[in-house]
């Protein structure tokens, strides 16, 4: 069978590929300990699930009209936006989605051409790279300096624009590095974009899951300008442990919501209706499950980091956002005779039963990421395996 060119070049998820042999190595009856997750390990709060649940019963169960959201989950995202980022949007700047994955693909899609150019700083999210080839765009990687928490600099961008550049992508906090944009960078980020034809993606997923006295701004909160040029994405995977719900929003100038509202009625016909009741719950209602989240998240962070800083050969940046720490691991390289991050993460997993990410995925051959979306007993008994690995 002959497989379209645009999938033949499309690279498979190498988050999944990690999960995936773990699963296998775990149903074999090996005790992995997985530090690849890439979504929280706490349930989705109750109020949020009965809210789900009622919505069912009351016959919620056909296609979401319109396809662009219910004005109900639209109205949820435009108080959360007001309420968490200082952010003013109508209704009609929304678009409800089938996760926040779904939001950026459909912002390529909505707005490159073949050939255009889109700004990517590195560490990033593994599906940015691929769904912006599957718009028939080009990424342009710009590295972040680890030495400065692998925030890109004014000169970098300047050093990377040409005439073909159309978009900008920025994710803070970040996935992989669980870095955090101080508010300063973002004002010089949109200064920089001042006066450009450049649209940023800000995909904020992780807006809420802040830590180290780390502050979130949002790009499009800095002025007109930037409000004026930036699709915020967001959804409820990662503040309200909702992944498996996949429901996501994005925000924005009317006539790319427009653009991605069409899109998506040729699609998907938008999320699942009760999802997007969940959501509004989400966004609306209680909050507090956010924030006992939050210090979970923080006292972890603080302990994983501490405890890889510690151990030979690695170093590792402060996480101050998301579930990640990105520690550089190129001092082992040598001494474990692995020459990049897949031989490394390969075999931790085989010789010590622990699974993290290679940091290739992400852009970056001398990391691997190693989440702390699970227990703190677990993280500890993953360290301690890696620990006596690296030592050994
Ligand atoms: C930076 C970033 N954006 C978007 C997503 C996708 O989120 P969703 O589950 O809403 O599709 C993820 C999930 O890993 C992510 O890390």
């Amino acid at each position: 069978m002959r497989i379209a060119h645009r999938i033949q070049q499309l690279a498979e998820s190498a988050t999944l590929a990690v999960s995936a042999k773990a699963a296998k190595m775990k149903a074999e009856g090996i005790d992995v300990i997985s530090l690849a997750a890439g979504e929280p390990d706490f349930d989705t709060p109750e109020h949020i699930k009965e809210v789900a649940i009622q919505a069912l019963r009351n016959g919620e169960t056909k296609y979401p009209k319109p396809a662009s959201g219910l004005p109900a989950a639209k109205q949820a995202a435009c108080e959360k936006l007001k309420r968490v980022n200082g952010l003013d949007y109508d209704p009609s700047q929304i678009i409800i989605t089938a996760g926040a994955k779904n939001a950026v693909h459909m912002t390529f899609m909505s707005l490159l051409n073949p050939g255009d150019e889109v700004i990517l700083p590195v560490p990033y999210w593994v599906s940015y790279p691929e769904q912006i080839k599957l718009a028939g765009a080009v990424p342009v990687f710009v590295h972040g300096d680890e030495v400065h928490g692998f925030e890109i600099t004014v000169g970098q961008l300047e050093g990377a624009v040409t005439e073909k550049t159309r978009m900008l992508v920025l994710n803070s906090p970040s996935n992989p590095g669980g870095f955090t944009y101080s508010p300063h960078k973002i004002r010089e980020i949109a200064e920089f974009i001042r006066g450009r034809d450049i649209i940023v993606l800000s995909d904020e997923i992780y807006d809420q899951l802040v830590y180290e006295g780390a502050e979130h701004l949002s790009i499009a909160a800095t002025g007109e300008d930037a409000y004026a040029k930036t699709v915020t994405v967001s959804g409820g995977s990662k503040t309200y442990a909702m992944t498996g719900w996949r429901i996501g929003y994005a925000a924005g100038p009317p006539a790319v919501i427009k653009a991605m509202a069409k899109l998506q009625s040729q699609r998907t016909s938008g999320a699942a209706t009760f999802t997007q009741l969940a959501l509004v719950e989400a966004l609306t209602g209680d909050q507090s499950c956010v924030k006992d989240m939050r210090t979970e998240f923080a006292k972890r962070a603080a302990h994983m980091h501490q405890r890889l800083c510690a151990m030979p050969g690695i170093s590792c940046v402060q996480p101050t956002g998301a579930f990640y720490t990105f520690p550089n691991c190129l001092g082992s390289y040598e001494r474990l005779g692995v020459s990049g991050s897949i031989a490394f993460a390969q075999r931790l997993l085989e010789e010590a039963h622990v699974a993290v990410v290679p940091g290739i995925a992400f852009g970056n051959d001398a990391h691997v990421r190693v989440s702390f979306a699970t227990s703190m007993e677990r993280i500890d008994a993953g360290l301690d395996r890696m620990e006596r690995w690296l030592k050994s």
